[in-house]
């Protein structure tokens, strides 16, 4: 299944609309994105990296990476991306975050650009001052240049922290919380109706990847090939609640 990508058509919609904005020459925006692991975050983001058409950097923590390996690890990957516009600018290491986020923000184009951290938590694990660090090189450096910021994690309370009202990202980021694919949408991917839909769901849960290729066997089916869906909720800051992504396609409430 890692070849084909199913769905998160309203997903993609909701990051590319942000990432147009930055077109106008608005200042940077940052959505932090979470949800379960395994229900498809990273290959969401890596999906709308490929199709943006914008240079980007696809940092990815390591679970138990020191805050030296993770900073090294971050820089040599800037320097490695389109991102920079010198890469030689990038040293190849910083004493710490504020300094590898200083040298991030001295390389950001002037053009609009994306950049990931995948497994923020893992980051924030390590080091104590990767919250604090992050968002004090936002507010000073790099909202200023029109950069997407993708946060993604699967642990909904350092996330959340991330937001709280008592730090600079509140009421500026966006929250996207990632579901499973519904019954509908796992019956579009599989191209499966009736009961068989519905079996095929109750074992996969929904989960893309594996999940699917679980389901479709459950149902008793060949593989075939998979259709396009989507699924998500938005948090708009300071809303407090979850709001629905209006869905492209013909929608099924959620069981
Ligand atoms: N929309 C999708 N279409 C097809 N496969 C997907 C999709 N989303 C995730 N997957 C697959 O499911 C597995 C888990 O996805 P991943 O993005 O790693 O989850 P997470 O980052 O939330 O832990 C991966 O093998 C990935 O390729
Ligand atoms: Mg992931």
């Amino acid at each position: 299944m890692a070849g084909i990508f199913v769905g998160r058509t309203a997903e993609l919609a909701l990051l590319q609309k942000r990432l147009d904005r930055l077109q106008t020459g608005r200042a940077g925006l940052v959505v932090t994105i979470r949800g379960r692991r395994q229900v498809g975050k990273s290959r969401l983001v890596q999906e709308f990296c490929n199709r943006a058409e914008v240079p980007y950097l696809f940092y990815t923590a390591t679970k138990g990476a020191s805050s030296t390996e993770a900073i090294s690890t971050f820089l040599a990957e800037l320097r490695d991306s389109p991102l920079p516009t010198s890469p030689d600018l990038v040293p190849i290491s910083a004493g710490g975050w504020p300094d590898a986020f200083r040298s991030l923000a001295s390389v950001l184009p002037d053009v609009p650009s994306v950049v990931v951290i995948d497994e923020v938590p893992w980051l924030a694990e390590q080091d104590v001052l990767f919250h604090g660090a992050l968002q004090t090189a936002w507010d000073r450096l790099l909202s200023t240049k029109p950069v997407l910021f993708l946060l993604l994690g699967s642990d909904v309370h350092m996330i959340e922290r991330l937001t709280a009202y008592d730090r600079p990202f509140f009421g500026r980021a966006d929250a996207l919380v990632l579901g499973p694919l519904n019954p509908a949408e796992t019956a579009r991917a599989l191209d499966l109706s009736g009961a068989d839909a519905i079996d095929a769901h109750l074992i996969c849960g929904g989960l893309p990847g594996s999940g699917l290729a679980t389901g479709q066997a459950a149902a008793g089916l060949p593989r075939r090939g998979v259709r396009r869906s989507g699924l998500g909720r938005l948090q708009h800051p300071g809303s407090g609640a979850a709001g629905r992504v209006p869905r492209a396609g013909p929608s099924t409430p959620r069981p």
